[in-house]
């Protein structure tokens, strides 16, 4: 019954991921409504963050081939009941984030307008490795640990 189940998930996703190929089916699974339908604590954490305005894939993106392969992989997880993206602890991946951070904040701008803030980050991240260090992430820390510590 279970596995039966499954092969209709998995049939079902497949179907929606078919249906969802087009242009408007890529605009909708790029919007912060649609990543907040799973990622509800996370939307919450952000909203009280220093970047409300500034989208989860500016942040989270690795690429449009990285987001749709990790993106078709996470519906499957969760459709066939291996993951429970509200309950479950989710993988982190700080790096990861951490080039977008640097695309938007230590840019060629800030090399003319700002360089003695460029050149102190260049000593903080020899020092550190990580914007985290001392900055806040897209999600209120605080927020961030009540959501895990939830399990
Ligand atoms: C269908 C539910 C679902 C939707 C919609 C969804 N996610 Fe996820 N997300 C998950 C699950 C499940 C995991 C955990 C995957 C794992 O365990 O490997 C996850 C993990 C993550 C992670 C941590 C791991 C990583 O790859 O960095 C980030 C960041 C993330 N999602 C961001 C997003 C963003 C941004 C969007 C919108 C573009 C989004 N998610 C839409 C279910 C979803
Ligand atoms: C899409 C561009 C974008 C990305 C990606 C991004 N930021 Fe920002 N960041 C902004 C904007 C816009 C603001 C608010 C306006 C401002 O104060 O510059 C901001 C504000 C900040 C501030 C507060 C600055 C202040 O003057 O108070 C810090 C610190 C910061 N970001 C660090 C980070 C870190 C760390 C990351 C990666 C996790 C990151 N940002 C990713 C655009 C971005
Ligand atoms: C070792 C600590 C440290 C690390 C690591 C660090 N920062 Fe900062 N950051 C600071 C301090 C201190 C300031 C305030 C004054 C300054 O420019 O040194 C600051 C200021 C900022 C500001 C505000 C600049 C403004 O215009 O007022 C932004 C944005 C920022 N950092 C982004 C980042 C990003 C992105 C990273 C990772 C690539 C990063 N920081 C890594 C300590 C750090
Ligand atoms: C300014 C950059 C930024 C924005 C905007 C942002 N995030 Fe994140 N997110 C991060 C970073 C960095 C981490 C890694 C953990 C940390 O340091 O807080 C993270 C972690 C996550 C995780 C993994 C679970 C965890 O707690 O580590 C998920 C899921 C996630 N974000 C979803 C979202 C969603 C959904 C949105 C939009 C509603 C969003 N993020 C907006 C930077 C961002």
């Amino acid at each position: 019954m279970m596995k039966m189940f499954r092969t209709m998930a998995a049939l079902l996703i497949l179907l929606a991921l078919l249906a969802l190929g087009g242009t408007a089916g890529h605009h909708m699974t790029t919007t912060d409504a649609f990543c907040s339908s799973c990622h509800a604590y996370e939307k919450v954490s952000w909203d009280q963050g220093q970047h409300p305005e500034v989208g989860c894939l500016d942040c989270h993106t690795g690429g449009f081939m990285r987001d749709k392969v990790q993106g078709a992989r996470k519906m499957f997880l969760v459709f066939t009941g291996q993951r429970d993206p509200h309950h479950d602890r989710l993988p982190s991946y700080p790096e990861k984030t951490q080039a977008n951070c640097k695309g938007c904040h230590l840019t060629e701008t800030a090399a003319v307008h700002q360089p003695f803030f460029l050149a102190r980050h260049e000593g903080y991240m020899a020092a550190t490795g990580s914007c985290m260090a001392c900055h806040e992430s897209g999600h209120v820390a605080a927020v961030r640990e009540q959501r895990h510590g939830r399990r």
